[in-house]
């Protein structure tokens, strides 16, 4: 199946890494604290980092107390990265795509996985391949994606506007059909790949795990005063949170 490595395209990883250094964004923002807010108890537990990026969760999981943390990550660049600026003894990074899991037969107590499983067109085989990996009562933890941004084409605006711009709401199309699609974050033709929210639980469910909590983080209204922009989210979250259990 096919695996694009969007983030060693040299233009698209400078401008990634622009953003995640910005210190207002969705990652700050939403997506870490939420992912914090699901963390299990991670003392003596062995970590997989499914698309571990630059390395910062593995040493995240470290100070929280896990023995050790295996991060695969697709991309040289990220890892490059990973391997300057955060490297530990008790970290050891892979470069693979995390649809190459077969390779690896070593048990884990918790498989995380940070934005990264919606660049994966084999769903299935990965949640197959982490529910092998897991101990009995392992947990998988992961945020994507939110489908409703997945189905996103990236043909015109995704908002619909009033005479003066505002976003009055989101333009969703194709639901229902699961496809890659292609759309221009930095670079033209990033592939992201569309499953319905039903297509991700039943794929967990019928590999074996039960979920234990799903999260689709939005502002507080706070938030949303100081940061207007996040308004946006009400109508659409960015990401989907799941954390789920291998019985
Ligand atoms: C949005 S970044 C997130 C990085 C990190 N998890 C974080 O939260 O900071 C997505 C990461 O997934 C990696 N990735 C994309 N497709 C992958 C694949 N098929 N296998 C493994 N890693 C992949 C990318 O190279 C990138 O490092």
């Amino acid at each position: 199946m096919a695996k694009q490595n969007i983030y060693d395209n040299e233009v698209f990883f400078k401008e990634y890494s622009k953003l995640r250094e910005r210190e207002v964004n969705a990652n700050n923002l939403f997506e870490l604290p939420t992912l914090f807010s699901l963390m299990p108890d991670l003392k003596d537990k062995r970590i997989l980092d499914l698309g571990c990026g630059t390395g910062e969760r593995c040493i995240d999981y470290l100070n929280l107390g896990a023995s050790k943390v295996t991060g695969i990550d697709i991309s040289e660049n990220m890892l490059a990265v990973a391997m300057s600026k955060n490297s530990n003894p008790n970290i050891t990074y892979i470069n693979m795509p995390m649809e190459d899991l077969d390779s690896i037969d070593e048990e884990f107590d918790v498989v995380i996985s940070s934005l990264a499983l919606h660049y994966v067109e084999d769903f299935t085989g990965v949640v197959k391949n982490v529910y092998r990996l897991l101990s009995d009562g392992g947990i998988f933890l992961f945020s994507q994606e939110h489908p409703l941004a997945t189905c996103y084409s990236g043909n015109g605006d995704r908002w619909t506007r009033d005479e003066n711009g505002r976003k009055l709401h989101v333009n969703i199309a194709n639901y229902c059909v699961e496809k890659r699609n292609d759309s221009t974050w930095f670079v033209e033709g990033v592939q992201r790949y569309h499953r319905m929210f039903s297509t991700i639980v039943n794929t967990l469910a019928d590999s074996g795990f039960r979920i234990l909590k799903m999260t689709e983080p939005y502002p507080t209204e706070e938030l949303v005063h100081k940061y207007p922009e996040y308004y946006d989210l009400y109508h659409k979250p960015d990401f989907l949170f799941v954390k789920a259990v291998k019985q």
